[in-house]
């Protein structure tokens, strides 16, 4: 006879945290959101945490270098997302481990021969005000000058005379050394009174430029997720066919955590995946997604250093109606914890848990943390921001920005669906939509975690593990979900501006 779970599988919006004491030293300032990223024993380190709990989506409509950069400049990390040759993907991988915050290749590039014309048209083509003058215009040539505005004057100067009568030679210029750190680049800024100092290697070819103005950009960002190397932290997506080819390429591009995607990961072919990637490369892999004890347990016994969490939950997704398979997200987060911890208590190994879709107010996120998730992966709210990888399309007097799921026709992920045979080919489990466009990843991010921050205060804890111990939580009825929200009042227009 089949087993029946009898208690119903519920979602975060039936529940609430009951506030405990906030003592005056538990202030949104002093909470700390670190958190660990993959498995770690006891008294140890784990060799990577976020200072964020947020992961994005391995998704084409979210993670592609851009977001990678972008969240881990926040303190999270992407998953790039593997529907794509593996070429691309390891490409992407590249761009974001090749990132060096604060130093950018130069893209406004001349040669002594070129003209004023040609600075005026170069600058009205992409509005840069600095130029840098190289041998052969390449933005790696050898660096024979800059032009900035200071060197020409319009209403005076002939549009055809040659740039070499006017640049400032390389001779006269303050120039780095390859290699330097920002902060001395920032020194030698601050000490010159410089604008942008472009940094060379010893056969003077130009290498990179560093703007005053990205120095400052970089300071703003206290948590990012920097490498041993001072290169963002990235993970990407694999599936349990191609690893074989995949992962080599993705190692060698420098991915720093891997994570088997798949909507049902309780499988003998990511144990085998697992078990591959461990007996043959010093990398980081999580596995999922799974929602009972038992897909977690058979996942970290074949060595996954997270796991993921939810089935059918995510806001693409129609799992749940195509397959009748599935878990609310919530109960599936609170199984999984208690089976986390047991697993800590008889081991001593820690094995943290990601809680992935299903998130719709920001407040699901603080709910799933106290529920005993680690970090949360988020499709729909990073598919939102700038920084994604879709269109951003005006639908009526509305921006909005492309989103499709994994499993929609769109994307053709069937490896993240196929359960052997060709039963992956035949439906979809995902759909193709639009989501509200909602500005700069940083600035969105900024609000929830204020709001994250501020609750966690609410619950008397200042880290993720206090609030997992402390943290109240009840059931609400259906009846009081009602009062959650506004309710017997007139809402004056508010011009269409949305809470998240
Ligand atoms: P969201 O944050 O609610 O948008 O959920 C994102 C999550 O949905 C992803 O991390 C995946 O686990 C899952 N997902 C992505 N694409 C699909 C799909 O096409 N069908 C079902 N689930 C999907």
């Amino acid at each position: 006879m089949a087993t029946y779970y009898t208690e119903p599988s519920r979602t975060f919006s039936e529940f609430l945290l009951i506030p405990n004491l906030t003592t005056k030293a538990c202030t949104p300032a002093n909470v700390s959101l670190k958190t660990p990223l993959v498995k770690f024993a006891k008294g140890e380190q784990p060799a990577y945490s976020l200072n964020i709990p947020f992961a994005s989506a391995v998704m084409q409509s979210v993670s592609d270098d851009r977001m990678g950069v972008a969240l881990a400049r926040a303190g999270g990390i992407s998953f790039i997302f593997g529907s794509q040759p593996i070429e691309e993907q390891a490409g992407m991988v590249r761009k974001v481990k090749n990132h060096k915050a604060g130093f950018v290749v130069s893209r406004s590039n001349l040669t002594p021969d070129d003209t004023l014309q040609d600075v005026l048209d170069l600058k009205a083509r992409n509005g840069h005000s600095h130029f840098a003058i190289t041998h052969d215009g390449t933005p790696n040539g050898k660096l024979l000058g800059l032009v900035t505005s200071r060197d020409y004057r319009i209403s005076r100067d002939a549009t055809d005379k040659p740039i070499r009568s006017f640049m400032t030679p390389f001779e006269s210029l303050i120039v780095g050394r390859s290699g330097i750190t920002l902060s001395e680049a920032n020194d030698l800024i601050w000490d010159h009174k410089l604008n942008v100092l472009p940094i060379v290697d010893e056969r003077q070819h130009l290498d990179t430029l560093v703007f005053r103005k990205d120095y400052d950009a970089h300071k703003e960002h206290p948590y990012e997720l920097l490498d041993a190397n001072k290169s963002y932290v990235v993970g990407a997506g694999i599936n349990s066919k191609d690893y074989m080819d995949r992962v080599p390429a993705l190692v060698e591009a420098g991915a720093d955590v891997l994570v088997i995607d798949s909507s049902d990961g309780y499988s003998e072919w990511q144990r085998e995946t697992i078990e591959y990637v461990k007996a043959n490369f010093d990398v980081k892999i999580g596995a999922g997604n799974v929602v009972d004890r038992e897909g977690f347990l058979y996942l970290v016994e074949a060595g996954a250093d997270f796991v993921k969490v939810g089935i059918g939950g995510g806001s693409i997704c129609i799992t749940r109606e195509q397959k009748g398979i599935g878990r609310g997200q919530a109960s599936a987060v609170i199984e999984v914890a208690e089976a986390r911890d047991e697993y800590f208590r008889r081991t001593g190994v820690y094995v943290p848990i990601c809680s992935d879709g299903g998130i719709v107010h920001d407040y699901h996120i603080t709910l799933a943390l106290a529920m005993g998730a680690d970090f949360v992966m988020m499709g729909r709210y990073f598919a939102r921001f700038d920084e994604s990888p879709t269109r951003k399309l005006k639908i009526g007097n509305n921006f909005v920005k492309e989103f499709w799921g994994e499993g929609s026709n769109r994307a053709r992920n069937w490896q993240r669906y196929d359960t052997g045979g060709k039963s992956g080919l035949m439906f979809e489990e995902g759909v193709d939509s639009y989501v509200p466009y909602a500005g700069p990843l940083q600035e969105n991010m900024d609000k929830t975690t204020a709001k994250i921050k501020s609750t966690m205060c609410n619950c008397g804890s200042l880290t993720i593990s206090e609030l997992q111990k402390n943290a109240r939580i009840t059931l609400v009825s259906a009846t009081s979900l009602v009062e959650g929200g506004a309710h017997d009042v007139i809402l004056k227009d508010n011009s269409g501006l949305s809470g998240e």
